[in-house]
């Protein structure tokens, strides 16, 4: 999959160090330890909760990465839990084809719909799910903290 010369790849171990020094520029994205991402990249189709990380990749540099969640074995359950963008990277429609990846992905788990949930005041990624065709199915008043904020539910069903 790609977008104007990027290319969506499942991420490899030495992709882990450039994930991480992404993430420490990007307020906006769920922090995790490197070997938390380490553990993502040989997350195996044997266990019960699997994760993805894919990596978007331009010209050599690491331009993005997202990150989806499936739980359950007879109903499964998807969840995009993070997705980030390099700033001199952004709406070029990278961040569209990590997500549509991480759907894709959640659909190979046998997902039936993908569950988000964002910062209220985290309009620009708002507008991109739901130009994804996500739709706000909630809100949890008070679930950020640093700032304080809302977090809107999102989701979007991923079955004919
Ligand atoms: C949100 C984010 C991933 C979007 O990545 P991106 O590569 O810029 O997104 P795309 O180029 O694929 O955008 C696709 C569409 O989404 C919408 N969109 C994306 N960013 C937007 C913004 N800042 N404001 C308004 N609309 C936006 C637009 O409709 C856009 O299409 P357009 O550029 O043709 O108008 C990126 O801004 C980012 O990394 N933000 C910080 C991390 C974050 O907030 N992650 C989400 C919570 S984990």
């Amino acid at each position: 999959m790609s977008a104007v010369g990027v290319t969506i790849r499942p991420a490899r171990l030495e992709d882990v160090g450039a994930v991480v020094a992404l993430e420490r520029g990007v307020a906006e994205a769920p922090h995790w330890a490197e070997r938390e991402y380490g553990a993502m990249v040989e997350s195996s189709a044997g266990e019960g909760v699997r994760r993805c990380l894919l990596v978007a990749e331009s010209g050599g540099e690491l331009a993005g990465f997202a990150v989806g969640r499936a739980i359950g074995r007879e109903e499964v359950s998807g969840e995009l839990e993070s997705v980030a963008v390099a700033t001199g990277a952004r709406r070029a429609g990278t961040g569209r084809a990590l997500c549509e990846a991480v759907i894709a992905w959640s659909r190979g788990q046998g997902a039936d719909a993908v569950e988000l949930e964002v910062r209220s005041a985290n309009h620009g990624a708002i507008a991109l799910y739901e130009r994804l065709g996500f739709v706000r199915v909630g809100m949890r008043k008070g679930y950020y903290r640093e700032p304080a904020d809302d977090a809107v539910l999102m989701r979007i069903d991923v079955r004919g």
